[in-house]
């Protein structure tokens, strides 16, 4: 399969419009070694013709041009975009959707969980029916008590995939922010069936249990969840007040941190950090954390990057 990162930063992007923290401030002066980048969403094919979009990130527009396989090139009103799916109802990740109008009735796979919030708290579905009759959802089964399913999206045949239910967090909008339940946030295996190779995407990641690492563990291709370099970081940077554990975001750094799990993992699995937030010092490529991931044997994604699983 190949992997198209379209954006690799974590929600607002990097740099953040509002943001004078060190990082934001420093990709804007050049006083750091680092490149902007979009706000997360990545784009899948086995054919390298027909792409299933992973999120739709408020920079899609931006982000379609930058990547011309994705362009219209068959028919007159076309995209190399056969279908979406979305790891949770937050804004970074769904507010493209709105950005696709002309392109619907538009195929959709998201949970029951997400199917809700996106009717409710933030409509997209509800909006979008007055444009050609909107988002065609294709409900992903996680729910009563399920935590992982399979689905097949028709345009991708060579490839299968697994929703794989996270704890993360739902949205400030959702009635479940806070308690957070199986289908807020998901993960997703993707594999490429001729091939037999396997890839876990799983932006946002809050803890890891013995199910994950399974999964974790069964992946050539590992893309995580990058967002904080330590838990206190944006209080640390004076920009905010929730900690990684309160936005459901597991810390690289730190006693049980993401990267302690990383490094279980067999030697050969490829292991890319992607949904950075703009704080994080790892954006920076002259860093110490930078080159203790480098040391690692960890990638840090960026716009534009380009995978084959
Ligand atoms: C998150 O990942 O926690 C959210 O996307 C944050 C946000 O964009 O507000
Ligand atoms: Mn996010
Ligand atoms: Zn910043």
């Amino acid at each position: 399969m190949q992997i198209l990162v379209l954006g690799a930063a974590a929600g607002g992007g990097f740099p953040q419009w509002n943001c004078n923290c060190r990082m934001c401030r420093g990709v804007r002066d050049g006083s750091i070694k680092a490149t902007p980048r979009t706000q997360s969403s990545i784009a899948i094919s086995s054919d390298g013709e027909h792409w299933l979009l992973c999120n739709a990130s408020p920079d899609i527009r931006a982000q379609l041009a930058a990547n011309p396989e994705l362009h219209p090139k068959r028919i007159p009103r076309d995209s190399g975009i056969s279908g979406v799916v979305l790891m949770d109802a937050q804004i970074d990740h769904a507010t493209g959707l709105l950005s696709l109008r002309e392109g619907c009735p538009f195929e959709v796979w998201c949970t029951p969980n997400v199917h809700q919030d996106l009717s409710t708290g933030f409509p997209l579905f509800r909006m979008l029916e007055h444009w050609q009759g909107g988002l065609a959802w294709q409900r992903i089964g996680i729910d009563d008590g399920h935590w992982e399913a399979e689905f097949k999206v028709p345009a991708c045949p060579g490839l299968t995939f697994t929703a794989v239910a996270l704890t993360s967090n739902a949205p400030p909008y959702s009635p479940r922010r806070g308690a957070p339940t199986p289908g807020d946030n998901i993960g997703l295996m993707v594999e490429d069936t001729t091939r037999g190779t396997r890839l876990f995407y799983a932006p946002g990641l809050g803890e890891l249990d013995e199910r994950t690492r399974g999964y974790l563990q069964h992946a050539d291709c590992i893309m995580v969840d990058g967002t904080l370099w330590q838990d206190d970081e944006l209080i640390q940077a004076g920009v905010g007040r929730a900690t990684g554990r309160d936005m459901g975001h597991l810390a690289l750094s730190g006693e049980h941190g993401l990267l302690g799990e990383l490094d279980a993992l067999p030697e050969t699995t490829r292991r890319v950090l992607i949904h950075i937030n703009n704080t994080n010092p790892i954006l920076d490529e002259r860093s110490e954390q930078r080159a203790a991931l480098t040391a690692q044997g960890i990638e840090v994604a960026f716009d534009g990057m380009r995978l084959e699983v």
